[in-house]
């Protein structure tokens, strides 16, 4: 699944080769059991058939002298057969010995060939062994990336005022990896690992260059502290990397949580769907940033079955939609074990009211900075987007707000400081954050902030007040994007 056809293509012509080679020796090795019979013409013939030749009557003469007479029948001796099967045994032994020269050299051959194959066949395995499928997106989306590395870059180059040797350095490799990259896509495209390997180390480096600034630059919106307005901007899309699952699970989500047994540790958490875009079945745990970037997982995990790409993770459990019910269950994930499940009161459960685009997301669960929500729709509100803050302990109700905005006209839907934001797709590569509704006053508004994304359809959209970042999963891609705010004296 992972060989590139160029890659293929040469296996199967190294093998046709081989074949051939095969057959040639095969020849070669019938023409010299032929040639071997050559010394019997001639010499032999005489002494194991003498009867056809011989009619010999014996008398001695008067010296003494024994004196036979030799009648050879009518027919006499094929002479001119003999020479030309002589003259044939000839030209077939210096045939022979050409060829046998040949069968040596071919030999040889053989064994580069052999020796290319296992090469082959090793970087196939090797290639096989990382289970991610490489394809043409896979260049597009690591230009997304160094084009953000870039900016980035430059961004720390003028914050980081006067001459900062390691940013410089950081700019003059992100340069070098960028021609590379061009190059490497109208060559061989298995280097691409390389390149990922590359970036990934680069993509440490400019973190820790940008965790460094963070350091000196005071931030009025700390997280977790809603003294904020709306959102105002979003970040362009930093493109983590494809699911664990690859390309084919293009439905899930995913996002950051905290484990309150050890706050200090950056939790990720990755639910790729199965290949329906309906059954929750497994999903991974990574404990740190690292980690993720590198497919090194805590643990594999499964569950038997949420639903939907509406799951959330909040302080070590995970909520989701118990398949074929309106149950929400609760999971622990120290021990992968439901510990409650509940139904959610009159919502439409079994693909009723899912997201446009986005199947079997009739519960989309959500946290922000006050805890757990569930954005659904009723029979009652007809579609209409229902939110209800729960108790996370208890899955009860706290209270309930129904918006008037229809749940399948919307593609996606996250709740940041009590207000809900929806989106909806403006065209295959932007998104639009486009309506708003505020828990906190009832109110409901219209914005316009735009979301650059890398493929077309957004499966899920999960906020962190951890670290006040928007999680995508983005038609398999796990995309993370930075959320900024108006100051509160804007509003
Ligand atoms: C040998 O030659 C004699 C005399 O010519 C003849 O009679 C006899 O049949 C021959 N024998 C054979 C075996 O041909
Ligand atoms: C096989 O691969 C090794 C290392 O990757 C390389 O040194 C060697 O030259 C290769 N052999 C052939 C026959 O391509
Ligand atoms: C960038 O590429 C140039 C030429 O390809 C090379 O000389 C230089 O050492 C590279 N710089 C870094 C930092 O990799
Ligand atoms: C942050 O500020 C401190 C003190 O003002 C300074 O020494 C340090 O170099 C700054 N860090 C960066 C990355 O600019
Ligand atoms: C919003 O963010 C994008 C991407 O970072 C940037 O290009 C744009 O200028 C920003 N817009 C505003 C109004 O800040
Ligand atoms: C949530 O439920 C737990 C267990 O029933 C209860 O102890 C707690 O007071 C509830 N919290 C709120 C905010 O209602």
């Amino acid at each position: 699944m992972c060989v590139s056809e160029a890659g293929k293509m040469k296996l199967i012509s190294v093998f046709k080769l081989l074949l051939l080679l095969q057959s040639t020796i095969a020849s070669v090795t019938v023409v010299n059991e032929i040639t071997t019979q050559k010394p019997t013409f001639g010499h032999l013939e005489t002494r194991n058939h003498p009867e056809p030749f011989a009619n010999v009557t014996g008398s001695l003469d008067d010296r003494g002298v024994c004196q036979c007479s030799v009648y050879l029948p009518d027919n006499t001796f094929p002479v001119q057969r003999m020479e030309r099967l002589e003259n044939l045994a000839q030209e077939l032994s210096v045939k022979f010995d050409s060829e046998l020269s040949k069968v040596s050299q071919y030999t040889k051959e053989i064994e580069v060939y052999e020796k290319r194959i296992l090469n082959l066949t090793q970087k196939i395995e090797y290639l096989e062994k990382t289970s991610v499928s490489y394809t043409e997106l896979d260049f597009q989306i690591i230009k997304v990336e160094i084009s953000e590395m870039e900016r980035l870059v430059t961004e720390l180059k003028t914050t980081l005022t006067g001459s900062n040797v390691i940013v410089e350095q950081l700019y003059v490799e992100i340069k070098n990896l960028s021609v590379m990259v061009n190059q490497l896509e109208s060559l061989d495209k298995n280097n691409i690992l390389a390149v990922r390997r590359e970036m990934v180390a680069l993509q440490k480096k400019l973190k820790e260059c940008e965790e460094n600034r963070k350091q000196n630059v005071t931030d009025h919106f700390l997280p977790g502290n809603c003294g904020h307005g709306k959102i105002l901007n979003i970040s362009q899309p930093y493109v983590i990397q494809l699911n664990w699952r690859g390309f084919d699970y293009k439905y899930g989500a995913w996002g950051r949580y905290a484990n309150p047994l050890t706050p200090e540790k950056e939790l990720y958490w990755v639910a790729p769907l199965n290949t329906d875009g309906r059954y929750l079945e497994y999903y991974r745990l990574y404990d740190s940033y690292d980690d993720l970037l590198l497919y090194k997982h805590r643990g594999q995990y499964r569950i038997a079955y949420g639903v939907g790409s509406g799951t959330t993770v909040y302080n070590n459990y995970m909520y989701f939609n118990e398949h074929s019910s309106g149950n929400m269950g609760k999971l622990d994930l120290t021990t992968n074990t439901v510990v409650m499940k509940k139904p959610l009161p009159n919502a439409a459960y079994n693909n009723r009211f899912s997201y446009a685009g986005v199947t079997w997301q009739d519960m989309d669960f959500a946290v922000d900075e006050s805890g757990l929500w569930v954005i659904y729709s009723t029979e009652a509100s007809t579609g209409n987007i229902v939110i209800s803050k729960l108790n996370e302990t208890s899955l009860d109700v706290l209270d309930t707000w129904e918006t008037k905005q229809y749940k399948p006209s919307v593609s996606n839907a996250f709740i940041v400081c009590g207000v809900l934001y929806a989106t909806r797709p403006v065209n295959t590569r932007k998104e639009e954050i486009f309506y708003t509704y505020d828990t906190n006053t009832g109110k409901e508004d219209r914005i316009s902030v735009i979301i650059d994304k890398v493929l077309e359809t957004v499966q899920s959209l999960d906020y962190s007040p951890i670290d006040r970042k928007l999680y995508m999963y983005n038609n398999g891609y796990l995309i993370r994007y930075d959320l900024t705010f108006q100051a509160l004296s804007a509003e």
